[in-house]
């Protein structure tokens, strides 16, 4: 399962980047108004960070034609651009017609394993189930990636599913059993993927023997 960071924040992007553990950047509106800077500019600074790797942007009108249009300069800005649509009848036009005219998208607001199905039968590249959400309101969110992901397989379908709505680092482990292709994750759940007590207690006592001893160890 791949990790995609799911931010509009530049500093995040950058350095889980670096770590070289991210395989693609999601955003949605909420990231972007969080931010408080120019749309375009801030997701023409994260293509400087992490070049043509997918990099999904999210349509902002309920018009499908108005989708379509602004799906299409979206995508003229790189090549890794991933056209976020949302899961109503407008989107599923939109999704449909951006297909046709080869351009990827993300159909996001996935809440039931029918709008995956309809979404995917559209052309949709990938589909955002929305698990931390669904958990929110007393459901089980990771039972519709294992249901989506049961049917793409069954019915070889090759849109992509995204665990999106993550909110720990369990939901990782538990959408990579279940067969997501890959979970877009809060800088924060990924920080927290790299961290385990024992390490930081081995890697202290490593220090300390070394130190202690290290007069009589030669250099490296
Ligand atoms: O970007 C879509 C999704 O990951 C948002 O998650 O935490 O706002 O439910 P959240």
């Amino acid at each position: 399962m791949q990790i995609f960071i799911d931010s509009a924040n530049i500093e995040e992007v950058r350095r889980a980047h670096e770590w070289g553990v991210i395989s693609g950047v999601t955003t949605n509106p909420s990231l972007i108004a969080k931010e408080g800077r120019d749309f375009i500019a801030t997701i023409k600074e994260m293509i400087s960070i992490v070049g043509n790797l997918p990099l999904s942007a999210e349509v902002v009108t309920m018009d499908a034609n108005e989708m379509v249009e602004q799906g299409k300069r979206l995508a003229s800005i790189g090549e890794g651009i991933v056209v976020k649509i949302p899961m109503n009848e407008a989107g599923l036009i939109a999704t449909n017609q951006l297909a046709k005219a080869g351009i990827k998208t993300n159909v996001t607001l996935i809440f039931s394993s029918t709008q995956a199905l309809l979404a995917a039968r559209a052309g949709a590249t990938y589909v955002s189930p929305f698990i931390g959400r669904l958990d929110d309101i007393n459901q089980v969110g990771m039972n519709l990636i294992e249901e989506t992901s049961s049917i793409f397989r069954t019915h070889a379908i090759e849109t992509q599913i995204i665990s999106a709505s993550i909110r720990h680092t369990a939901h990782i482990i538990e959408a990579a059993l279940v067969g997501a292709h890959i979970a877009t994750t809060p800088f924060k759940v990924i920080q927290q993927m790299m961290k385990h007590p024992l390490t930081d207690a081995g890697i202290e006592k490593f220090m300390a023997d070394w130190e202690e001893s290290k007069d009589n160890l030669g250099s490296i």
